[in-house]
């Protein structure tokens, strides 16, 4: 099994380019099936993206990967489709239940398999299928796989989601935009990753209006046309650069292919630690702080502080003087994290959903395991701020969703390689 072993304590120098943003990329994928021809510029290249080209290829797609170039083409001939999405290809990424959306509403049936838990949480999937049934499709729950059907077809419907959810959001859309009549979502998830979904299904020939947190589709006619489309940016890796920067940098580090204002809200939260962040037209400039302060902060969703950045703000924090604490809003087990970097000399209390951080505190090297994505790279981080040397074991979690890091961190001096 693979390992990073990282040296901590060098400086970072140079620059760092931010790849295409892998939860804009798979809702995207997965509505691929309702067009002919697709071609997706910026898709980084990273383990969950395979895996849903791989469940794109089972289902009867034509893909191809240019991994020179991070372009993906998609084609739909509509030759032997099949409406599965088997266990094996759901069950290590959670995002392969975003193709019961498209299938549904164009093949009129679906049988997905559930994704069932994962480290951060039980992860239900209750709110697709509450928006599925509301534009028609009969559910049911059969050996660990969901059965759904619309035999003549979605029907468009008000849906009000009792509460936020990006992928419940995702699939809702995907299928509303083939359906018959208009349908209202209310009470949406409005991540820049669902906007840029939206961006493509409009791309497609659908009608959407995003007004808060309100999605109006009209019936639309999906057009069979080849439709070219650029992932935005990956808003979580730039935000786990910049924590690398701010602890880190020797000099100005510039932080490129990005939109700061996208991440408006985090490079506030940032700077009310005491970061020093500028910011240009598609990329920012980031400097070491040497005087953090604490924080109290909570995720949310999309304009809040992200769930997916938790784990690296902690890092940041067991370096700020005084007592920190951030509340985890969204996932219920999400500070896996937290016994390792205990075991690298963080002192960090868990009461009910918040982490307590006292800082600062020398941070030393030890040997960790990783649990999930983003909790593997807060330990990357850790290791780069620790002294001596830190082991990140499990980094196949890493691989999930970051492109080239080693790569990415070894241009800016880092010491760290893979074995
Ligand atoms: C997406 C992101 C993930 C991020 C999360 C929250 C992708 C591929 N993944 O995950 O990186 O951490 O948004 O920003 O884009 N929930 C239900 N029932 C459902 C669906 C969700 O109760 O049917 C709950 C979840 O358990 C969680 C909360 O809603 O507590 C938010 O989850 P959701 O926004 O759906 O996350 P994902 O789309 O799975």
């Amino acid at each position: 099994m693979q390992k990073l072993i990282i040296k901590g304590k060098r400086e970072l120098s140079g620059k760092i380019s931010i790849s295409g943003s892998k939860n804009a990329s798979l809702p995207i994928l997965a509505a691929s099936i309702l067009a002919n021809q697709v071609y997706l510029k910026n898709v980084p290249l990273v383990k969950d993206i395979f895996t849903m080209v791989d469940l794109l290829n089972f289902i009867g797609l034509k893909t191809k990967i240019n991994k020179k170039r991070n372009i993906i083409k998609i084609v739909n001939n509509e030759k032997h489709i099949n409406t599965l999405a088997p266990y094996k290809l759901v069950k290590t990424m959670r995002a392969g239940v975003l193709v019961l959306g498209s299938l549904l509403a164009k093949y009129k049936k679906a049988k997905v398999s559930l994704p069932g838990g994962c480290a951060i949480g039980t992860r239900p999937v209750d709110l697709h299928l509450f928006a599925l049934k509301k534009l028609g499709a009969k559910i049911k729950i059969k050996d660990g796989y969901i059965l759904a059907e619309a035999k003549k077809g979605l029907t468009g419907a008000i849906i009000n989601f009792p509460s936020i959810s990006v992928g419940a959001t995702e699939n809702a859309l995907i299928a509303a935009s083939k359906a018959k009549g208009k349908t209202v979502l209310k009470n949406c998830a409005i991540e820049p990753e669902v906007k840029d979904l939206i961006i493509f299904l409009k791309k497609l020939g659908s009608i959407i209006n995003l007004k808060g947190r309100t999605i109006t589709i009209k019936e639309s006619k999906i057009k069979k046309t080849q439709v070219i489309h650029k992932v935005i940016f990956d808003r979580i890796e730039l935000g786990t650069y910049m924590i690398a920067c701010i602890l880190l940098a020797k000099n100005n580090i510039v932080i490129n292919k990005i939109d700061p204002r996208i991440i408006k809200s985090e490079i506030d939260i940032l700077r009310k630690i005491g970061a020093q962040i500028i910011k240009r037209k598609s990329s920012i400039i980031v400097r070491r702080s040497r005087k953090l302060k604490k924080i109290n902060i909570t995720t949310q969703p999309y304009p809040g502080f992200p769930t997916d950045l938790q784990a690296q703000l902690t890092i940041l924090l067991t370096q700020a003087t005084g007592i920190s604490k951030i509340k985890e809003e969204i996932f219920e087990n999400r500070f896996m994290h937290v016994p390792e970097l205990k075991r690298m000399g963080a002192q960090i209390k868990i009461k009910d959903k918040t982490a307590i951080i006292k800082g600062p505190i020398k941070l030393t090297g030890a040997e960790v395991m990783a649990t999930d994505l983003r909790a593997s790279v807060s330990l990357v981080l850790a290791g780069l701020v620790a002294e001596n040397r830190t082991i990140v074991n499990r980094i196949y979690h890493l691989d999930r969703g970051y492109e080239f890091l080693e790569k990415k961190l070894k241009s800016c001096k880092a010491e760290i390689k893979r074995i």
